[in-house]
């Protein structure tokens, strides 16, 4: 088992990541929190793999515990599955002093916690991330949300939780789509912070190779996101380097209607579109783009993805008013080395309708 310290001011907590965290779950949970009661909030794919044993530990260790669940899938992650949240946790008696649990992936955990950071203004939070994405992104760095029909994670809250368990076991369950996906964050990963991650990356060629190195690969996402985030709690300066291809794959998702590519997908796209308009301002990455595009073939990821110029300018945002004239573009020249540069949106759209030579 491998072991994170995330420090915030105030609020510090442990990320603790391996095989066999599940069983434990509730002694580990009991050393964080006074709550005598816990609700478990998982989703109708994760529940009946995995409810029942984080349940039994957490009556071992002596506490009250009722579940709510929820149907699995994006579609979920609103207002109204929110409320059944709230009324689930009034229905089983949680009280202010108690906590709630995620058991899930990113949608669980997201929308866990903002239920958790508004139920009696805050409750204890402890997250059991289930999915690569979930335990490699979401579940590090203290965003919680929900969606609405106008847009992705547009309520939300800063709410840290008080333990993540990353059980790396779980992903014996995971379909290899949703694996695969989870794998674009860790490739943008070595490409904005840790070169010799990416060149460890390259060398697995493939999910089969990685999976003798789950503890590993997590524990180097967490940690270069936990460091990320401690320089810039609030997101309003470093952090956006974790942005690397979301700003293109946002477009790519939004353009099949986050239907026909995942986020991994539509980022992995990204990423090289990035690259690409990189050798088109004159910068030397045709090598490395080479290098990320067999990567991301490897991990069975898409490396581009058709969509218009209509499609760039919805996502990337025409509103001048309301988002301004310019955008901080993420700069890989060298893998491990990221830079946020501001551009003019209409240099963005001119580059990106520019041919290749
Ligand atoms: N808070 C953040 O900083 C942050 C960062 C990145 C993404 N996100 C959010 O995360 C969400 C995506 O997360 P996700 O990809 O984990 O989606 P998800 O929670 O929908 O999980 C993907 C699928 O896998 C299933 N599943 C989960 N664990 C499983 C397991 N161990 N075995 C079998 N099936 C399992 C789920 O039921 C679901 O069908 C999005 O809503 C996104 O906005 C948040
Ligand atoms: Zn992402």
């Amino acid at each position: 088992m491998k072991q994170l310290t995330v420090e915030l001011p105030g609020r510090e907590y442990d990320i603790l990541i391996g095989t066999g965290l599940l069983e434990q779950c509730g002694a580990r949970i009991r050393a964080v929190t006074r709550a005598e009661r816990l609700a478990v909030v998982t989703d109708s794919n994760v529940g009946p793999l995995y409810l029942k044993m984080v349940m039994e530990s957490l009556l071992r260790a002596g506490f009250t515990a009722f579940s709510v669940t929820f149907p699995a899938g994006e579609a979920s992650k609103n207002i109204r599955t929110l409320n059944n949240l709230y009324e689930g946790f009034a229905d089983g008696g949680l009280t202010r002093g108690d906590g709630v649990v995620a058991l899930g992936g990113g949608v669980t955990g997201d929308m866990a916690g903002f239920a958790a950071a508004t139920m009696f203004r805050g409750v204890d939070f402890i997250q059991i991330p289930t999915t690569l994405l979930a335990q490699v992104d979401s579940s590090v760095g203290g965003k919680t949300a929900i969606d609405l029909p106008q847009g992705k994670n547009l309520v939300g809250a800063f709410y840290q939780p008080k333990l993540v368990l990353a059980d790396t076991g779980c992903f014996a369950t995971l379909p290899n789509r949703v694996l695969c996906d989870g794998m674009a964050e860790v490739i943008k990963y070595g490409m904005i912070v840790d070169a010799p991650f990416f060149d460890f990356l390259e060398r697995l060629d493939g999910i089969q190779a990685a999976a003798a190195h789950w503890e590993e690969i997590v524990y180097t996402c967490c940690d270069i996101k936990r460091a990320v985030v401690a320089e810039d709690e609030r997101d309003t300066g470093r952090r956006g380097i974790l942005n690397f291809g979301h700003t293109l794959g946002h477009a790519y998702e939004k353009a099949y209607h986050y239907e026909t590519y995942t986020h991994g997908e539509a980022v992995a796209a990204g990423m090289v579109k990035m690259l690409e308009l990189e050798r088109r301002k004159g910068r030397p990455v045709a090598a490395l783009q080479a290098r990320l595009e067999r990567v991301l073939k490897a991990f069975q990821l898409p490396i581009e993805i058709p969509c218009t110029m209509e499609d760039y300018r919805a996502a990337v945002g025409l509103d001048k008013k309301a988002q301004g004239r310019c955008i901080g573009v993420i700069e890989v020249v060298q893998p491990g080395q990221a830079e946020i540069v501001p551009m003019e949106k209409e240099a963005l759209f001119a580059l990106l309708e520019e041919k290749d030579a």
